[in-house]
């Protein structure tokens, strides 16, 4: 049986004997009975197995040790006046896997550096026990957002011919020793991808509403707490849709998603409350509940004009990209809470924004939030195809590997507009969890990569 199954119907189990499978998470007793806390991977809390010296292997099971797995056959007990509202009363306990001497999570607590060198351990260990299903959770929120609204899924390509932001920052796909691309396994260079956003306009200019949703891959060396070499992301592209109207569909993503793990990953939250940020199911309830604040990157800026001195980057003028104490600045200081940017310098974006009628900003929209900082970046895109293109030579955006893009504003081309969710940095707003590194399975950053 499994455990969650059981948490869900043990009042109508009472007295009945069930069969368990699952990990030792802990193992302690006393010369007549012995406790097992028994977790069988289906839901976050464990159960408790008793033992006692009847049975003819007492002394065998009180040798097993954290880790082990096991097969238990017991009882069912009420215990009303317990801690848990039942336990396993055991008549077998047999062990299935040993877990041997250098099992490296024992009673003591390990930093989260330490638990970085074992991926393929730690999984076990409460913290990232919680994490990775509420990955899971969350994946599932994406897509009932998205699928509930009639988007729908698109799965854009890994490897690309494209380097989608002009950025220069991906890592090369070759089966070559040299870089001979003409010679190589495509033909030409070909690359991991930095985003499907490129690749996915086409159908959005089908379906209407579109998103990706997969891994993505960036080469740039930037060693923090927030960047991954290999992360997951979220794009949708809405056709005949405005930054406005990308913005509501944003805020209303999250707070859905929000809304959902509270409710679907309820005990992991719960533990990330007690464990991790005392305050990360409240701050979340509040911002499901908050309308989130819009502002021009125009007043953004003489917001930080009125702080200049207390940053370590004082030279604030209209223009510059705004780096992560700018961005927390606004939304931890200012707003206190999740603000939308819009309205960028057009030299600081990306050559697909839509020009405004300025002529010197772009209409984008970054989502920034507290302890985060970008969460989310969009805009609308260009829909004119003689603006596209002289933007693009004004920034020296090559045309002819781009001409099927620009093509797309020919055969019937609209307005419309998209956005990129980073899914490993939403995990981290939602458990409070400080370093991406500990919201992936096998997280990828420069100079790392364990297994
Ligand atoms: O702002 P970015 O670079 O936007 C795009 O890639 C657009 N093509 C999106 C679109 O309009 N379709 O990335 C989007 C989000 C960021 O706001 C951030 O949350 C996350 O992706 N992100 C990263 N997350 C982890 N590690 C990194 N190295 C990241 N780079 C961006
Ligand atoms: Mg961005």
């Amino acid at each position: 049986m499994l455990v969650k199954k059981l948490k869900e119907t043990y009042e109508t189990l009472d007295g009945q004997v069930v069969s368990l499978q699952g990990w030792v998470r802990t193992n302690r007793n006393s010369k007549a009975v012995g406790f097992i806390a028994l977790n069988d991977g289906t839901c976050f809390s464990n159960i408790q197995v008793v033992y006692a010296e009847e049975l003819d292997n007492y002394q065998d099971i009180t040798k097993i040790t954290l880790g082990s797995a096991i097969d238990v056959e017991g009882k069912v007990v009420l215990t009303p006046e317990g801690q848990q509202p039942f336990e396993i009363q055991a008549t077998k306990v047999e062990v299935l896997g040993m877990s041997e001497h250098d099992y490296p999570l024992q009673k003591k607590r390990m930093s989260f550096e330490k638990m970085r060198e074992i991926p393929h351990v730690r999984p076990r260990a409460n913290t990232y026990y919680a994490m990775f299903r509420l990955r899971s959770v969350l994946s599932m929120a994406i897509h009932t957002f998205f699928q509930e609204r009639g988007f729908v899924y698109i799965h854009t390509p890994e490897i690309t011919g494209n380097d989608a932001e002009g950025a220069g920052e991906c890592f090369t796909v070759t089966t070559r020793k040299d870089d001979k691309y003409e010679k190589d396994f495509f033909g030409k260079h070909a690359q991991l991808t930095v985003s499907g956003q490129l690749h996915v306009e086409p159908f959005a200019l089908t379906y209407r509403n579109v998103y990706t949703f997969g891994p993505t891959f960036r080469a740039e060396n930037s060693n923090t707490t927030r960047h991954a070499s290999e992360f997951w992301m979220i794009e949708p592209e809405l056709a005949f849709a405005d930054l406005s109207d990308n913005m509501d569909c944003i805020e209303e993503m999250i707070k859905f998603c929000i809304n959902y793990c509270l409710e679907h990953a309820n005990e992991e939250m719960a533990f990330f409350e007690k464990m991790i940020d005392k305050d990360c199911i409240n701050r979340v309830k509040a911002v499901a509940a908050s309308n989130f604040k819009r502002m021009t990157y125009t007043e953004a800026i003489a917001e930080l004009e009125k702080a200049k001195g207390q940053f370590e980057n004082n030279e604030i003028f209209w223009g510059m990209d705004l780096q992560s104490e700018h961005e927390r600045y606004i939304c931890e200081k200012v707003v206190n809470g999740p603000v939308f940017l819009t309205d960028y310098p057009k030299d600081i974006k990306a050559f697909y924004m839509r020009i405004n009628d300025d002529n010197k900003t772009v209409a984008a929209c970054d989502l920034l939030v507290p302890y985060v900082g970008e969460l989310v970046g969009g805009s609308q895109r260009e829909e004119r195809y003689d603006v596209l293109v002289n933007h693009m030579k004004e920034i020296n955006v090559p045309q002819e590997p781009l001409q099927w893009y620009l093509d797309l504003r020919r055969f019937g081309g609209c307005k419309h507009s998209g956005f990129g969710l980073g899914f490993d940095r939403m995990l981290m707003y939602l458990s409070g969890v400080q370093n991406i590194r500990d919201v992936q399975p096998y997280p990828r950053t420069p100079r790392n990569l364990v297994f």
